[in-house]
């Protein structure tokens, strides 16, 4: 399927197509979603093929303002309003508890749903237009790296989608922070470039994290991204120390392998043998074209992609957080 331009009429188009029960893929400020009506359960289960996606792995439900959040969820606490009125339209989604008449294929049989409205002007006027919620998880298969271009849609889910809105490049380029607003105190459940401290600015309350590494807790069972592998390339992917890329590189050199490395600082003496994409300094722009280089690295048919560690400092959260689950099948190179 060729993405189209987003113009009025792609727009009207598409709104027809989610009102007949079929997929849209449409550009977020985040990463592009594969979007379906969220009331309509035959349109869901369609978004869980095409991803080939857990029926139980629940979707986030876009909607185009606070005031929709009582259509789709009850119970809803003054916190969800508090943080909508600093953060939205934006990258912050919220599970709350949903309402009886939500269907369960969109909440993975759950009682809770997640809601956010997109700060994307082509998300927004579909959601004007189309008036209902849209369901829509990032447009990749399962486990693997969410697409913040067209083309990427294009590339992975090919004709099993029937519209693909081209909207530009994504401007964050990772996926939402996820906030969980269930419980007596909010819970960080997927970072993102809205963070933690900026949500307890607001709330003026300290708020939890959700503990990724246990594999035990019953709560991971529901909080996103969370299995072994997530947000990965096809090729084997390792973290490496700037410290050991020299050695690391030489043998992997010895061995003949095609490399791939995603560099932050580092300059290699020679690059003859390997792909090298050298990163931005800054978080918010290494977050933004992030997917887009491990695409590029992972089409190329190489051996390996090393990913040079990036700082442990708060505003890097996010990123180490794709960069370890993308990571996690092959932790040293
Ligand atoms: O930035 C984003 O959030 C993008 C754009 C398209 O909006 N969407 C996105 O969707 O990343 P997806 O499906 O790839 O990730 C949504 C995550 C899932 O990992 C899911 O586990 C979590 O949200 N989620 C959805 N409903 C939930 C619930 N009721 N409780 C806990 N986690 C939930
Ligand atoms: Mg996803």
């Amino acid at each position: 399927m060729k993405p189209i331009f987003a113009d009025n009429a792609a727009i009207e188009h598409a709104t027809k197509l989610l009102q007949q029960g079929r997929l849209v893929a449409f550009p977020t400020e985040t990463v592009y979603g594969l979007g379906a009506d969220a009331s309509n359960p035959e349109a869901i289960r369609r978004i869980f093929k095409v991803k080939n996606r857990p029926a139980n792995h629940p979707l986030i439900v876009h909607i185009s303002g606070v005031e929709q959040l009582k259509d789709w969820a009850q119970k809803i606490p003054e916190s969800a309003k508090t943080l909508a009125s600093a953060f939205w339209p934006g990258p912050l989604t919220f599970i709350l508890n949903k309402k009886p008449d939500v269907p369960l294929e969109v909440t993975g049989g759950q009682n809770t749903i997640a809601l956010r409205m997109p700060d994307h002007p082509v998300a927004l006027a579909l959601l004007s237009k189309f008036e209902g919620g849209i369901a829509a998880p990032s447009a990749n298969i399962y486990c693997r790296i969410s697409p913040t271009q067209a083309s990427h849609v294009e590339d992975e889910l090919g004709d099993s989608v029937d519209m693909i809105l081209d909207g530009g490049a994504c401007k964050i380029g990772v996926e939402s922070t996820i906030v969980d607003l269930t419980g007596p105190i909010p819970k960080l459940l997927r970072p993102g470039l809205i963070s933690k401290a900026e949500i307890e600015g607001v709330l003026g309350i300290e708020i939890m994290t959700a503990d990724t590494t246990s594999e035990n807790s019953s709560q991971n069972n529901r909080a996103p991204g969370m299995n072994a592998v997530h947000y990965a390339p096809i090729t084997p992917t390792a973290l490496c120390e700037h410290d050991k890329l020299t050695a690391v590189l030489n043998n992997l050199r010895v061995q003949n392998k095609r490399v791939g490395l995603l560099s932050y600082q580092f300059n290699p003496p020679e690059n003859r043998f390997m792909h090298m994409l050298c990163m931005p300094e800054q978080a918010e722009s290494y977050a933004q074209i992030l997917y887009a280089c491990l695409r590029e690295l992972d089409n190329k048919g190489l051996d390996i992609i090393l990913i040079e560690q990036t700082p442990d400092t708060d505003d890097w959260i996010a990123i180490n957080d794709r960069i370890n689950k993308a990571t996690s099948i092959f932790k040293d190179a």
